[in-house]
């Protein structure tokens, strides 16, 4: 063999070696990266199961402010989103609906203007006492319990202790405050 025979095959040897090790290299590149995403779904499966995901409920009972933060005559919303709890106030006395439609659980609105609870799901209609009047509820709304913290003098709402019209327990001292 000549010298230039000898030059060119040991040049096509160093070519098929470098192809060789490139493709070596990126194979073993996808390796690694197969390998870092297989760890990465791992640690992913490990966080969730050691953070599952938790539903924080607000507490059933809560400090409501004082008596006199609520106008006579009025449906007070502010406690709606986050305890799902209607104040009303009348001449007489001072109660805690909750704001859960009784024929399927949907959240009715107070319509002011109409001066009654209206479910958007059905349409049960409900007065501003919480007796149902129209739409297909069978009943009326329940109340929560409601009473003067002794500590401070703070409406106190308990939404684990429910009171039902048709049971005769809207009548029950805990079911009202009186207003003063
Ligand atoms: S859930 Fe309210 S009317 Fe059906």
């Amino acid at each position: 063999m000549t010298e230039s025979g000898s030059l060119g095959v040991s040049a096509a040897g160093g070519a098929a070696d470098a192809s060789t090790r490139r493709g070596f290299i990126s194979w073993l590149a996808v390796g690694w990266l197969a390998f870092a995403a297989g760890i990465g779904a791992f640690v992913t499966t490990m966080a969730r199961f050691l953070f599952p995901n938790v539903l924080f409920e607000p507490p059933s009972s809560f400090k409501a402010g004082f008596p006199s933060d609520y106008q006579v005559g009025e449906v007070d919303e502010r406690w709606k989103e986050k305890y799902q709890i209607w104040v009303v106030r009348n001449t007489e006395m001072t109660y805690a609906l909750i704001t859960v439609c009784t024929h399927l659980g949907c959240i009715p609105n107070w319509l002011a203007a109409q001066n009654k609870f209206k479910c958007p799901c059905h349409g049960s209609g409900y007065y501003r006492s919480g007796i149902n009047f129209e739409g297909p509820t069978p009943r009326p709304l329940e109340r929560a319990a409601i009473s003067i913290s002794p500590d401070d003098g703070q409406i106190f709402i308990e939404k684990a202790r429910k009171f039902l019209y048709e049971k005769g327990q809207w009548t029950d001292p805990a079911a009202s405050i009186k207003t003063t």
